[in-house]
């Protein structure tokens, strides 16, 4: 009997794993480009729980689940039996009775993990409030397309101490690279849930954290679910940017990456994103590509 294997965090899996996704992500991507045809989850159905609001996670999951020949479920709490009185389990009990695999945007991980437990198909995280794995899994293979290994590099995060900043340090930890972290004030760092190899360090500046970084990176003042945290209440001088100023500090060819949405002029300004190191697009677009091979990882293995 073959073990259910979820994807809700990176280091449930090993680094072999994870490089043999992103490997087969990179084929994924060049049979859409050529035009191949390739269709293993014909007959099979993917159900998406969105608890929080999303675009290109909802759009990318439901774009290559289809171009893989399924069909997909988009179960919007409102209009579903959750809302009201349906338990979190109850619901994935049901649900995973009746599909292949299910991606699942909530708040708490406990939350996601709790359905994973009752689902007898595996589940896939598409944001927690602790975890956002198939973004960095996104970043990771849009590096290594523009700029190769990531291994020895390093990351500039300049921002919150959010779910991305967390996976990225997982990745860290796990694909042996450095995070400079920029700690704005108010900036609180779970000590508990650091990696416990040194692949971190803090910086008071985002000058400093991003000197001659490969790669900087940051996200929007406020999280999902952190609504308590209104940029409006935020001081001043808890307000994070990343400039051309910032990025002048990092390598002349260092990449900028955000998971996006963004919001020019509060976290970056429209000179950086819209600028020549800026890669969003493609980090966007690849998310189609990774989470292609996520999927067929969980289901074709
Ligand atoms: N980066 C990301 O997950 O975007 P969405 O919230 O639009 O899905
Ligand atoms: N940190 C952000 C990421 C959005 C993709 C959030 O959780 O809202």
């Amino acid at each position: 009997m073959t073990t259910l294997r979820h994807f809700l965090r990176l280091s449930d899996y090993s680094v072999e794993e994870l490089r043999s996704i992103l490997a087969r992500a990179g084929v994924l991507k060049k049979q859409k480009e050529s035009g191949e045809v390739y269709q293993p989850f014909v007959g099979k159905v993917l159900a998406m729980l969105f608890e929080k609001a999303s675009t290109r996670t909802r759009v990318s999951f439901e774009s290559g689940f289809s171009q893989l020949g399924g069909s997909v479920i988009d179960l919007n709490p409102k209009d579903s039996h959750l809302i009201n009185h349906e338990t979190f389990e109850d619901t994935a009990r049901v649900v995973s009775r009746m599909v292949d695999l299910i991606m699942v945007r909530t708040f708490e991980q406990k939350r996601l993990e709790s359905f994973a437990s009752a689902s007898v198909v595996p589940v896939i995280n598409g944001l927690t409030n602790e975890w956002h794995p198939c973004q960095i899994m996104g970043d990771l293979f849009t590096f290594k397309e523009l700029r190769g290994s990531v291994q020895g590099c390093n990351v500039a995060w300049i921002g919150d101490a959010n779910n991305v900043l967390y996976t990225w340090l997982e990745a860290a930890d796990i694909f042996d690279f450095h995070i400079n972290i920029y700690a704005p004030v108010g900036f609180k760092i779970d000590a508990t849930r650091m990696p416990s190899t040194r692949c971190y360090d803090f910086f008071l500046t985002p000058e400093d954290a991003a000197r001659g970084a490969d790669l900087v990176t940051t996200d929007t003042w406020t999280s999902s679910g952190y609504d308590t945290r209104k940029e409006k209440n935020r001081p001043v001088s808890a307000r994070w940017q990343v400039n051309e100023a910032i990025m002048e500090k990092a390598k002349s060819d260092a990449l900028f990456m955000h998971c996006l949405p963004a919001h020019r002029g509060e976290e970056v300004t429209a000179e950086v994103i819209d600028g020549p190191q800026s890669a969003v697009w493609s980090e966007a677009a690849n998310r189609l590509h990774v989470q292609k091979a996520i999927m067929e990882f969980l289901l074709c293995h």
